[in-house]
């Protein structure tokens, strides 16, 4: 950017579902961004989603690059491009936006950190939840001692039937895992965030492929049974070095009531509290009482989200979902992983 008045032009690489829900209508409206560029390796995709924003089409990251000098990139492309992607921006000299989980591994995560900070350029995850009022009042109240000692905490992010059925959601090789790595990790850094990100001691994990193989549709559409290569379930259990312990469950198929679970439960010495929307009640001699509640839960999360990032590229000390916190996720994922797949308890 030139001028503090100028627009920060920005460039989006892989033009699918969120680039366009999230990124693209955000950058289109908001004052302080113009977006001149996309990406997609599908040439015919990426000139439809250009002609729709009036910027250019590329099928090239580095052509789109060395074209542009775009001051930002949002990384929409599968999680197996993230890596590659964000290091190809970084050392364009833009600051990047990538959207969820940062990368297919902690070590992949590790180096955008550092390139990050070599490149002294903002590098955020789109960890959108914590972005919602409601995780913002959760993490006031936990530091502030409202719940007491924390020492059960339950995630849950569960669809009963909702497998993606666009992109490549079921397909290990490009996505690294299934609902543990695509919605799962939403609601574990949410309640990471709300604790303060304690230390992890150790991890136990069972996850299970039964219904994604024998099933084809549900709620997001249909998919292929003979290439679905993901955990449909995951069950872990997080042991932390203060005691206490979070619980964590997901699914894209589960055989459940519910359609779709998004929460966390916060349960401590002095009080427990439900984070969407976020309500915290104790126990009076037998009777539920509300000590906070919010009557609904935000839904202007995602624009919290890459509204903080644009104004921190600005400049602002304002609060983003750091690369350092991006890693930190990252490895807990891949330790619930391996203690899935190798039936072991995995130390950090
Ligand atoms: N924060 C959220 O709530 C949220 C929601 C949805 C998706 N996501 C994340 O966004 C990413 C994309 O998900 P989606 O639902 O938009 O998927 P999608 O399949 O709709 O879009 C991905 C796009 O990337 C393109 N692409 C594939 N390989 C590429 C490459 N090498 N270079 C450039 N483009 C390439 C594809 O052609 C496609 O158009 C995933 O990492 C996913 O986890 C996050």
């Amino acid at each position: 950017m030139s001028g503090s008045d100028t627009k920060l032009r920005v460039a989006i690489i892989g033009a699918g579902n969120v680039a366009e829900r999230v990124h693209a209508s955000f950058y289109h409206d908001c004052v302080d961004t113009e977006l001149v560029g996309v990406c997609d390796n599908r040439l015919e995709q990426a000139q439809m989603f250009a002609n729709k924003y009036g910027c250019a089409a590329f099928d090239d990251v580095e052509t789109l690059l060395a074209t542009l000098h775009p001051d930002v990139v949002s990384v929409c492309s599968p999680n197996r491009f993230h890596h590659q992607h964000v290091l190809a921006a970084l050392a364009a000299g833009c600051h990047v936006m990538c959207e969820k989980p940062p990368a297919m591994t902690s070590e992949e995560a590790h180096e955008m950190l550092l390139a990050a900070r070599k490149a002294r350029k903002v590098l955020a995850y789109d960890f959108h939840h914590r972005f919602a009022l409601d995780v913002q009042l959760m993490r006031e109240q936990v530091a502030a001692g409202t719940l007491g000692e924390v020492y059960v905490t339950t995630v849950k992010a569960l669809r009963r039937c909702g497998v993606p059925g666009w992109g490549v959601f079921t397909n290990k090789s490009l996505q690294g895992g299934g609902p543990l790595i695509d919605i799962g990790i939403h609601m574990l850094d949410a309640a990471m965030f709300v604790l303060g990100f304690p230390l992890v001691k150790s991890v136990t994990a069972h996850s299970f492929r039964k219904l994604g193989t024998i099933k084809n549709t549900g709620q997001f559409g249909t998919w292929d049974p003979a290439s679905f290569t993901v955990e449909d379930a995951l069950f872990a259990t997080l042991e932390f070095n203060n005691g206490g312990i979070l619980r964590l469950e997901t699914s894209f198929a589960l055989n459940i009531p519910e359609q779709s679970v998004m929460n966390v439960q916060f349960c401590g010495d002095k009080a427990g509290a439900t984070l969407f929307p976020a309500h915290i009640y104790h126990d009076d001699a037998g009777e539920l009482v509300t000590l906070m509640q919010r009557e609904v839960a935000d839904d202007q999360r995602h624009f919290r989200s890459m509204s903080a990032f644009v104004d921190r590229v600005k400049g602002s000390p304002v609060a983003v979902a750091e690369a350092q916190q991006g890693y930190e996720i990252q490895r807990l994922v891949e330790a619930i992983y391996a203690a899935a797949e190798q039936g072991v308890t995995i130390a950090l």
